[in-house]
This record gives C-alpha cells, structure tokens and sequence, in this order.
C-alpha cells in the first residue's frame, strides 16, 4: 500500500471553506486512527491571504464543533498536483483555477469537486461564506461533515484501508 494518501482541499482564499474542510476531515482521521495512512492539507487558488490565519467567523464556528483550526494560508502550486493524491475543490471556479496549473494536462484525475462525495447534492458547489453571515459558515460546515464522511468510506475502499 502506499506510504501515506494524501488529500488537498483547496478554496478561493484558504481562510474559510477549505480550512474548515481540512479541519474536519483530520478530526474525523483523528478519531478513526487512521491519521497515519491519510494527510491532508488545504490552500487556496488566490495569493490574498497568504500567512493568515482562518477567518475568525471560521474559527469561531469550528470550534463549536470541537475543532481546531492550525492552519496558515498558502497558495496552491503546480508541485501541489504533483504530491497530493486527491484535490477536492470547493466551487467551479476553484476546480477551473487548479486545472489551469496543469500545464500538460496529467493531473486532472486527482482534482474533483469536494462536493462529488456529498450524498445529499452530489456535484454541487460548497457556497462561500465570506460574503454572508455565520449561518453560511454552519451551512458550509454541515455539507463538509457529510462530505468527508463519505470521502473517507470511499478512501478506505479505494486503497484497501483497514
Ligand atoms: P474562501 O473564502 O475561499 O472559502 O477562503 C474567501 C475568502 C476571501 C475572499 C473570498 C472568499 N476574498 O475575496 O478575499
């Protein structure tokens, strides 16, 4: 099997949706023992906020799920395509932004929309929330924690997890 899978979740400005995205995703690795055969990390496609922390309306809210959020942004490369397994997007224009990195078109396999593994709205968009209310950031976190569950069913059957 391989060393680790590793999964890029992948926003506008990394200070919201896929921070968040990353969060739970690792709490429920955590949770699950399998935080030793899948990483994760996130960025976004835009270079505005890069260094920052996730916004606090971000924070606040995944801390009232009982996550932390240790993430400073970066912005998505070409090397990411490269060294991730899977890059789950948040909209289609992140999906549209990541593909423009893939200059000799190998990578696009890896790059979905997060919202494929939603069982509720299958290929929807994940809204931004940056714009709006805290009710957008509940909204964003609830489509992200029925997403990653079943992104990691569909992980752990792809690779032959345990
Ligand atoms: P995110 O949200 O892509 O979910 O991190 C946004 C953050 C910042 C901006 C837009 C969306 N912005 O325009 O600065």
């Amino acid at each position: 099997m391989k060393d680790k899978i590793k999964v890029l979740f992948v926003c506008l400005g990394n200070i919201c949706r896929s921070p968040m995205a990353e969060g739970v995703f690792k709490k429920k690795l955590e949770e699950s023992g399998l935080n030793g055969k899948i990483k994760a990390d996130s960025c976004g496609t835009s270079d505005y906020h890069i260094g920052q922390q996730p916004d606090d309306r971000a924070l606040e809210n995944a801390r009232n799920h009982g996550i932390y959020l240790d993430h400073k942004a970066r912005q998505l490369s070409k090397n990411d395509l490269i060294e991730f397994d899977l890059i789950l997007t948040m909209d289609q224009s992140n999906l549209k932004n990541t593909l423009i990195l893939d200059f000799e078109d190998k990578y696009a396999d890896k790059v979905k929309l997060m919202r494929e593994f939603d069982p509720e709205d299958q290929g929807a968009e994940v809204p931004d929330p940056y714009f709006g209310g805290e009710d957008g950031f509940e909204e964003v976190f609830r489509i992200l924690d029925r997403s990653t569950d079943r992104l990691i069913e569909e992980l752990l059957e792809k690779y032959g997890i345990k």
